[in-house]
């Protein structure tokens, strides 16, 4: 049935037309908004920032997590730690200090790893894919795979619990806007494939299922294809192939970052982009409250421009419930920046259900990040 939202034009007192553009002289702009920044919306203009809270008290809090603090590699996925979880997304930090001894299949969805830090190759039912740092690799849920990095590797692991991993309708911006899906590069059956389809031994095949892990083992390697057509596949991505929307006028939306959408949840990337110079045009995140969804942010490299003491590897989650915006250091360049663009990649995991911190991301928690917003 076609949305009917209850209708509302209103506007009080003194405010702009433009929403983030040519706010009232020293004021700051808070967005408060319904299904992310697509359903209706209000724009208020207070004359301070509205993260200046100086105490916040309760289960409710905006966090920080030191994921490179989760040191202890684990050969098997389904071990690694969990960080944020729902019932219909699972996200895990993995590190993987050799190659996987067994295989892996997730039977609870499909299966998308970020690779943070590392290189190497990803074997599985329909080939041989290298990957290096960056990489997006979407698995579809069944598939039989095994990871063998060249050294230490980091990755981040998203589960579409009990659905699938599609890309975002690009709308006006065509099909081929943002990164054209001929980018998108899937496993080759060559030497090296079929070096690994020969070994010799036993293979363990280790399955999740509703959480919990099977193991099948074969007296060879099941990933013994010698061939296969059809219209599903592993896909790489890497970052540095994304070519972000941007506007020289007009702060755009985090959702204009998407790159995978699944039922429930956005994976969306952060990637290089120029500032906008319109005189007028707001040049940092706007202060929001993105009440219908919680956010996830994983920073992957570079200098994160709205974020005080956030390093690689770090991860942010503001739960929906209060208004979060850039820390004071980057607020001082709301209206005019140093720099001519970004130089930060970053995965964001925006969420439809409330997410729930792990206890492993809890054990790495920055606990003044709350903080981290009163002047300095
Ligand atoms: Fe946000």
């Amino acid at each position: 049935m076609a949305r009917n939202w209850i209708p509302v034009r209103g506007a009080q007192g003194v405010h702009s037309r433009q929403a983030h553009a040519d706010m009232p002289e020293g004021t700051y702009e808070r967005e408060v908004s319904k299904e992310g920044f697509f359903g209706p919306a209000a724009f208020f203009h207070h004359p301070r920032p509205p993260t200046g809270w100086t105490k916040f008290e309760g289960p409710l809090r905006p966090r920080a997590f030191d994921l490179n603090a989760l040191n202890e590699a684990t050969p098997s996925p389904w071990d690694a730690p969990k960080v944020l979880t729902n019932n219909h997304v699972e996200m895990r930090f993995w590190k993987l200090a050799r190659p996987m001894p067994a295989l892996a299949r997730n039977a609870d969805g499909d299966q998308l790893l970020f690779v943070h830090e590392g290189a190497g190759d990803l074997f599985c039912d329909y080939g041989r894919i290298a990957c290096v740092a960056g990489d997006y690799l979407y698995l579809p849920r069944g598939t039989m795979w095994r990871l063998a990095p060249d050294g230490p590797a980091a990755l981040l692991a998203i589960e579409a619990t009990g659905a699938h991993y599609m890309l975002p309708e690009r709308g006006l911006l065509g099909p081929t806007g943002v990164f054209d899906p001929a980018m998108l590069d899937t496993p080759v059956m060559d030497e090296a494939f079929r070096a690994h389809q020969a070994q010799a031994g036993e293979v363990r095949v280790e399955v999740k299922k509703r959480g919990a892990v099977s193991t099948v083992t074969y007296a060879y390697n099941p990933l013994d294809a010698v061939g296969w057509h059809g219209d599903l596949a592993p896909v790489r991505l890497n970052v540095k192939d994304i070519r972000p929307v941007s506007s020289h006028r007009y702060h755009l939306p985090p959702s204009v970052h998407a790159t995978f959408v699944s039922d429930r949840f956005v994976v969306c990337t952060f990637a290089p982009r120029p500032f906008e110079t319109d005189p007028g045009a707001l040049k940092v995140p706007f202060f929001h409250n993105n009440d219908d969804f919680d956010e996830a942010l994983f920073y992957h490299a570079g200098d994160f421009f709205s974020r005080d003491d956030i390093k690689p590897g770090m991860m942010t989650f503001h739960p929906s419930g209060f208004t979060h915006g850039p820390h004071p250091k980057a607020l001082k360049a709301m209206l005019v920046q140093p720099k001519p663009a970004t130089d930060e990649y970053a995965v964001m995991l925006d969420a439809r259900d409330p997410l729930d911190v792990a206890a492993a991301a809890a054990a790495v928690e920055n606990t003044r990040y709350v903080d981290s917003w009163k002047g300095r």
